[in-house]
C-alpha cells in the first residue's frame, strides 16, 4: 500500500524531551506535517524553532495541553478540531512515572491518568479525523513494564497501596491491552493501531527516582534516538497494517504479556474507562 510520510499529518504527544522530541526530529526531516503537545511553552518553542532549523521544514507547531487535566485536555481537542479536520498519524507518546502517589486536579492517580485516560480520551476523540484520511494510523507508547502489569477492575489507581513500579507497570499493560481492543473495533475500518516498547532510554521519565537507582537502572540505556526508532519505523513503514494490534520492539512484532489476550478483561477494562472519562466530559461517546 502507497505510504508517504512526505505527505502526511502527524500529531505526537510529548514532544518537548526524549522519544516524543527524537520522533519530531526525524518525521519533520522527512518532510511531514508534525503537529506536537507540549505543557510547557518555553520547551516547546525551544523545540519548535531547533525542528524547524534542522528539518528545514515549516509545517511543525506544537499546542499547549497539561495531559493530567481533563478540562485542560478537552480545550486542546477544541483547538485542534477547529484548525485540523484531518489526520494520518496519531503518535501517543507522552508518559509519567510517579515513585510517590501524586493526585492530580481532578483527583486521579497521575500515572493512570497521564499514561492511560490521557490517550484513551485523545485517541477516541480524534478518531473522526483518522477516519478522513484512511489508511491511518496510531502508535500508542508501552513499555516492556507492561509484564509486570496487574489489572483489578476495582483499584485501577492503587491510591491506597500506592507502588510506583506497580502503577506505571499497570498503565502500560492498560495502553497495551487498549491497541490490542481498538485494533479489533476499527477491523476494515482502515484505521490500524500498534503498540511499542522502545527500549530502554536515557529520558527524563526517570527523574522522580532517587539518583542511584535511576543510575542502576539506565546502565546500558539508549539514546532518545534511539529508543524513537520503533516509532518511526511504524509511522514510515508500507504494509505493515496486516499487524494492526500487534506489540512492537526494536521494528517488530513481538510477544507480550499473555494477560493482554483476555478478551473479556479488555472489554471490562474498556468499558471502566469510559465511566471514569464520562465522570469529567459528560459527552463523552466513543464511536467504536
Ligand atoms: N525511557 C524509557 O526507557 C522508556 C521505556 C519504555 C517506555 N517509555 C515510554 O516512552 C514515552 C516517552 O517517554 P520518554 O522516556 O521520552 O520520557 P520524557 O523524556 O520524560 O518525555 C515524556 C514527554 O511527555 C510529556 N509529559 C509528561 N507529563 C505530561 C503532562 N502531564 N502533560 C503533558 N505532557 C506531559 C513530557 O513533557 P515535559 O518535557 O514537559 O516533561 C515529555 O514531553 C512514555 O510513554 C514512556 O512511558 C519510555
Amino acid at each position: 500500500m502507497e505510504w508517504n510520510i512526505s505527505s502526511k499529518t502527524v500529531l505526537i504527544t510529548g514532544a518537548t524531551s526524549g522519544i516524543g522530541k527524537a520522533t519530531l526530529m526525524d518525521l519533520a526531516k522527512s518532510g511531514a506535517n508534525v503537529i506536537f503537545t507540549a505543557r510547557d511553552v518555553n520547551k516547546a518553542e525551544a523545540v519548535l524553532k531547533e525542528a524547524k532549523e534542522l528539518s528545514k521544514n515549516e509545517n511543525i507547531e506544537f499546542f499547549e495541553v497539561d495531559l493530567s487535566s481533563f478540562k485542560s485536555i478537552s480545550d486542546f481537542l477544541t483547538r485542534f478540531k477547529e484548525k485540523f479536520h484531518n489526520l494520518d498519524i496519531l503518535i501517543n507518546n507522552a508518559g509519567t512515572w510517579n515513585m510517590k502517589l501524586t493526585l492530580t486536579d481532578d483527583g486521579i492517580e497521575k500515572t493512570f491518568m497521564v499514561n492511560y485516560l490521557a490517550p484513551f480520551y485523545i485517541t477516541h476523540s480524534l478518531l473522526p479525523l483518522l477516519f478522513e484520511n484512511i489508511p491511518s494510523r496510531i502508535i500508542n507508547v508501552s513499555s516492556a513494564m507492561h509484564k509486570g502489569g496487574k489489572i483489578n477492575l476495582d483499584n485501577l489507581e492503587l491510591k491506597n497501596h500506592y507502588n510506583g513500579i506497580q502503577s506505571y507497570s499497570n498503565s502500560k499493560l492498560m495502553i497495551l491491552m487498549f491497541t490490542i481492543e481498538l485494533a479489533k473495533r476499527l477491523k476494515d475500518k482502515g484505521v490500524y493501531v500498534f503498540a511499542v516498547h522502545p527500549g530502554l532510554v536515557r529520558t527524563g521519565l526517570f527523574s522522580n527516582f532517587p539518583k542511584p537507582l535511576r543510575d542502576l537502572f539506565l546502565m546500558g540505556a539508549k539514546t532518545p534516538e534511539q529508543g524513537a526508532q520503533t516509532s518511526i519505523y511504524l509511522s514510515k513503514a508500507k504494509d505493515i497494517e496486516y499487524l494492526t494490534g500487534s506489540y512492537f520492539v526494536d521494528s517488530k512484532p513481538t510477544d507480550y504479556l499473555y494477560v493482554a489476550d483476555n478478551e473479556e478483561l479488555r472489554r471490562k477494562l474498556w468499558d471502566k474507562t469510559i465511566e471514569y472519562i464520562k465522570k469529567y466530559i459528560k459527552d463523552f461517546e466513543p464511536l467504536v
